[in-house]
């Protein structure tokens, strides 16, 4: 298996990390939650905070020069009060809005480094701790943050509406 690296992500990895971005939002939709037709915007927007603010980021995992992962985070005040910090410094914490490891890929620690670097990167600028957050039925990436030393420290709960 070739190795892999985990760098910054650059403009030009715009369609590789929309690719990534949109296979999680795919994954979402067929569990009944989040929308795959949101990925593009989301994907653009996390690529644009990236280069223009120092308190965001997004990583990408490459396999001989072709990008198999992507992470992004950011810094936030507070993990209850999810304020972007336009300059770094007063962060207390990070979020980590994205990860997604390419199928065909998973399970080589690729994940695991991603999530590593973000981790480096919160820490340099401050931050405390960093969250994230995972469906419950996304067990197997539970799993792998379990095992990396994430504990669970609180619960969103959702009720679905019906119609009228
Ligand atoms: C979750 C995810 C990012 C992990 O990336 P990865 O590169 O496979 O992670 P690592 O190799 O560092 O760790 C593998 C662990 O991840 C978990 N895992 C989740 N899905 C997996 C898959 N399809 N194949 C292998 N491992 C998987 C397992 O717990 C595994 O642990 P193990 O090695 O003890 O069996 C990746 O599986 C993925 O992109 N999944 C779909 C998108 C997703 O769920 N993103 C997280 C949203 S919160």
């Amino acid at each position: 298996m070739p190795e892999f690296s985990v760098r910054t992500a650059r403009l030009t990895d715009h369609a590789a990390c929309l690719r990534l971005a949109r296979s999680l939002a795919e994954l979402h939709e067929r569990h009944g939650s989040g929308n795959a037709a949101a990925a593009e915007p989301m994907a653009r927007q996390l690529l644009r905070a990236a280069v223009l603010h120092r308190s965001c980021t997004v990583l990408v995992a490459e396999v001989d020069g072709r990008v198999v992962g992507c992470a992004s985070a950011r810094l936030v005040l507070s993990p209850l009060r999810r304020i972007l910090v336009q300059v770094s410094g007063g962060a207390r914490a990070a979020h980590v809005d994205l990860l997604v490891v390419e199928d065909g890929y998973r399970g080589r620690g690729i994940g695991a480094a991603l999530l590593d670097v973000v981790c480096r990167w919160a820490r340099d600028r401050g931050a405390h701790s960093v969250d994230l957050q995972v469906h419950e039925f996304n067990r197997s990436a539970a799993a792998l943050y379990e095992r990396e030393g994430w504990l669970d420290t609180r619960r969103t709960m959702t009720r679905t509406l019906g119609r009228g």
